[in-house]
């Protein structure tokens, strides 16, 4: 007998306890009948529980020699050993171990795993039964979410304050198409003005959605209004990291400062002033400075904070205007004048979007409350189009781009419900015009 004997390889059937182990002579000449639970001994050398079964005397010894300990009680001859510890995936524990199991910690104790009771952001009986429901959109395990806490999910990767009152109470603007314009059954903004618009980028576990949707639109209509002159696109690092009257940076800011930000200093390109690799970027400060020209436009006072970027340019908006909510009006601006932003309503269903049209699924379970939440997040939409759904009624839906990365939804777009105010989708459509002096003409 050697405690070295007992390894998860000589595992050779599970208990409800556990898994049993034999030993050597046990394995090869058959073990004893009728483990005794109720006489049983810690075997400390192999951190097991030795069980006592039947003595059956073979030429003078045990039939099953393997462990044989010496007990106060008795001599407990033992062919059975149960390992103390706690189990997952086939391997063994030891009492005491941690591991992480999605967003919450289990520790083995008394043979058991205590796991702490934390809400998940990636919820796997949501994404089953989304996925096993006919909603219209199907659902996915997104590694990048995994292992953290729904709180967590809302608190790093939005980041968008809900409307101020001035916000709400700006006027509506209409686009300039006549009302009879015929509007087509689909549109895409980077088919109409290719190489102008700009993808998804990743705002990772910094809660600036405030920034990345602000620049993103900004950077689309600058380029469609100079007609691909100016064609960057825009740095949400600078303004999250110099937005200074928006002290939020990586922690939720609010759309009106970033539209005066975009207006009165200005943004570099993105290529300029690239995302920091920690996105708490609060904590390197303004890397960029510049000064007016005395009519309002602004010229950069410092290099690009990288060295293969040279044109530290300046790019400004006009005062953004609020577009209609009604839904025609939106597709209107959005052919005539580029992709506009779109402040939306997230709920836990939206972090595990795949495909298809998203709507907002509510579970009616008693225990549901707890896994719901709902909090401001901002997008670009960029796009509108119409499905056959599964009853054969029409589904019309619109294109926007996230935040998320191209490894969310459809490469970093999702289509939501449209004409509906979806998750609020159509409440509050912002744009600007790009702030483009006689100079910048061609
Ligand atoms: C979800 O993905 C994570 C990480 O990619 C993986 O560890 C986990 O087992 C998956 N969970 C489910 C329920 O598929
Ligand atoms: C940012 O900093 C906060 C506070 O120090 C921390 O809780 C959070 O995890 C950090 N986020 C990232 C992405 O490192
Ligand atoms: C939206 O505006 C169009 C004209 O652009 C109008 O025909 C339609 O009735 C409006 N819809 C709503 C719901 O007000
Ligand atoms: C959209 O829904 C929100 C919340 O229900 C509501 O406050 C808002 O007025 C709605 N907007 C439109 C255009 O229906």
């Amino acid at each position: 007998l050697s405690s070295t004997e007992v390894k998860p390889s000589n595992v050779s059937s599970f208990d409800s306890r556990g898994p049993i182990f034999k030993g050597q002579y046990c394995r090869s000449f058959g073990c004893c009948e009728d483990r005794d639970d109720d006489c049983v001994t810690h075997f400390y050398e192999a951190n097991a529980l030795c069980y006592c079964d039947n003595f059956c005397e073979r030429e003078n010894s045990d039939c099953c020699p393997d462990y044989n300990l010496w007990d106060p009680r008795r001599i407990l001859i033992c062919s059975y050993v149960m390992l103390v510890g706690c189990f997952r995936d086939g391997q063994l524990y030891e009492e005491g171990s941690v591991i992480k199991e999605n967003c919450n910690s289990c520790t083995c104790s008394g043979q058991q795993w205590k796991c702490s009771q934390l809400v998940c952001l990636v919820q796997p009986e949501l994404i089953e039964h989304v996925n096993k429901g006919d909603y219209g959109w199907t659902a996915q395990n997104y590694s990048q979410f995994w292992g953290m806490t729904l709180e967590e999910g809302f608190k790093y990767r939005l980041g968008t304050l809900p409307p101020s009152p001035m916000l709400l109470s700006m006027n509506e603007m209409t686009a300039s198409l006549p009302a009879t314009t015929d509007l087509p059954e689909f549109f895409i903004a980077s088919y109409k003005w290719p190489g102008w618009t700009h993808g998804p980028l990743d705002q990772k576990n910094c809660a600036a959605s405030w920034a990345f949707s602000t620049a993103s639109v900004a950077a689309d209509r600058i380029a469609i209004q100079s007609n691909g002159r100016y064609t960057a696109n825009l740095s949400p690092q600078n303004l999250i990291s110099c937005c200074a009257k928006n002290r939020h940076g990586c922690n939720s800011g609010s759309i009106d400062r970033a539209w005066w930000f975009l207006r009165k200093r200005g943004l570099v390109s993105h290529a300029c002033y690239p995302l920091f690799k920690d996105q708490n970027a609060t904590n390197y400060g303004c890397a960029m400075a510049s000064r007016s020209d005395g009519r309002g436009k602004r010229h950069a006072t410092k290099p690009c904070p990288n060295n293969i970027e040279k044109s530290n340019r300046i790019y400004q908006c006009s005062p953004p205007y609020r577009v209609s909510s009604n839904e025609t009006e939106i597709m209107k601006e959005i052919m005539q004048n580029g992709p506009v932003q779109a402040i939306m309503q997230v709920h836990e269903d939206f972090f595990h979007y795949k495909t298809g049209i998203y709507r907002h699924i509510t579970r009616t379970n008693e225990e549901s409350r707890k896994y719901q939440k709902l909090q401001t997040h901002a997008v670009k939409l960029t796009g509108w189009g119409t499905l056959k759904g599964a009853q054969g009624q029409k589904e019309k839906f619109w294109i926007a781009a996230n935040s998320w990365g191209i490894s969310w939804g459809e490469n970093g777009y999702f289509r939501i419900l449209r004409g509906v105010n979806e998750s609020d989708i159509e409440k509050l459509i912002i744009a600007a015009w790009g702030h483009l002096t006689s100079s910048d003409e061609p």
